[in-house]
């Protein structure tokens, strides 16, 4: 199923570079959306993540030319988020970001970035094409951003090193997208595996394949259908909110702070403006460490029921203390509750930046179907609206085709 929805993409994606400009394209690369599992709103504290690369994918076809700059056009075949539109985008001198930020802006920012670390290109054409749902939580953008720079790699024939293309790509997403993320997206687009999950240490940015390979599990994504824009105020307010609790305390990272030590300094914390909510804001963060190293000794015994009960946990945190989901996604993780392990849901919790998006259900494999039926009618009934849902496996990082 998941390859012939991947054959289809490819398949499109050269039909439509063939009648953009009348020739086969060179070359074609593809990098996955995400999804994360458990480690939520850790990754720009320097904590413990555990996302998977999801069976939804970005891929270009291209082909150089040797112009002066490269001509983009972009169609998006679940329709809604990239407009059928080309654009020129620039691939010498000084490229600065454009202030309004648009599709354009994730690729020209993975441009120059990779130009900036040594991958120098001349002009070419392309098609993007992507059916990663956009604003769902599943990363859209940095799917984008990654199969971008690995396009440029392939182009110039300057490979980047392991870590280097997820860092330009998270840059370019700082300085074109102008979004504050953590590295999370990045890294697990670029350099997740398939049938397995990935435990990354944000502050060291070591990473490991932890394997999932039980067929018997799958992960199933509900997209609420309700749009977050985390440009807004709220994802750096959340992430100002643990850098201030993080140097109260006299560290640089929450990470470094234990949830002892954040208990027994709460009458500090509670002496600043907003205090309450620092501290909630921390417990989060600090807790949701703890529950994601967890989580992944249950993946490894094979433990699905706490992995579950973990998943739980953290929506909670997030919803309560973190204050980023929202009720139509707590209907969906009520829901899948409610369905519970004899229906087929170990799990369930948001994924994501939060504010609407999707959540992500553990569930038995030969379940899924009924689960996804039950989840989408009483999800209907309960909030009069549609989610939509797909199931997946872990899926491998960029590539080359
Ligand atoms: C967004 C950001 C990530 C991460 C998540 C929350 O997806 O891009 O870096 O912070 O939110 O876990």
């Amino acid at each position: 199923m998941a390859e012939r929805l991947f054959e289809e993409l490819i398949a499109e994606t050269k039909r439509l570079f063939q009648e953009k400009y009348g020739t086969e394209p060179k070359i074609l690369v593809a990098a996955p959306g995400r999804v994360n599992l458990i480690g939520e709103h850790t990754d720009y504290n320097g904590g413990f993540v555990f996302p998977m690369g999801i069976e939804r994918w970005t891929v270009i076809a291209a082909t150089p030319t040797g112009a002066e700059k490269a001509t983009i056009w972009t169609n998006n075949s679940g329709a809604q988020y990239f407009p059928r539109v080309g654009a020129e985008f620039a691939v010498s001198g000084e490229i600065l970001p454009a202030d309004k930020v648009e599709w354009t802006s994730y690729v020209q920012g993975a441009i120059a970035c990779s130009i900036e670390k040594g991958a120098k290109v001349g002009g070419f054409n392309a098609v993007i094409n992507s059916n990663v749902p956009l604003g769902g939580g599943l990363s859209s953008s940095a799917s984008l951003e990654v199969a971008v720079a690995t396009l440029m790699e392939e182009l110039s024939g300057h490979k980047f090193g392991a870590t280097e293309k997820p860092l330009l790509c998270q840059k370019a997403e700082h300085v074109f997208a102008k979004m504050a993320c953590g590295i999370m997206d990045q890294f697990v687009c670029s350099l997740a595996q398939k049938d397995c999950a990935m435990l990354l240490d944000c502050r060291s940015q070591e990473f490991e394949a932890v394997p999932m390979t039980d067929p018997a599990v799958s992960a199933l994504i509900a997209n609420s259908n309700v749009k977050h824009a985390l440009s807004g105020s709220e994802y750096p307010e959340r992430r100002a909110s643990c850098e201030k609790v993080a140097k109260l305390l006299g560290r640089e990272l929450l990470r470094e702070v234990s949830m002892d030590e954040l208990i027994a300094s709460k009458d500090k914390i509670l002496a600043e403006e907003g205090g309450e909510r620092l501290f909630k804001r921390a417990r989060h963060a600090i807790g949701e460490d703890v529950r994601t190293l967890k989580a992944k000794d249950a993946l490894v015994a094979g433990d699905w029921t706490t992995f579950g009960e973990l998943m739980y946990a953290s929506h909670a945190s997030l919803r309560d203390d973190y204050e980023v989901s929202c009720p139509e996604i707590d209907a969906l993780v009520e829901i899948a509750r409610e369905i519970g392990e004899a229906g087929g849901v170990y799990g369930s919790r948001i994924t994501g930046g939060g504010f609407g998006g999707c959540t992500v259900s553990l569930v038995r494999t030969d379940k899924a179907e009924s689960v996804a039926e039950r989840l989408g009618s009483e999800y209907a009934k309960r909030v009069g609206k549609e989610a939509t849902i797909f199931v997946t496996r872990p899926t491998q990082g960029a590539r080359v085709l």
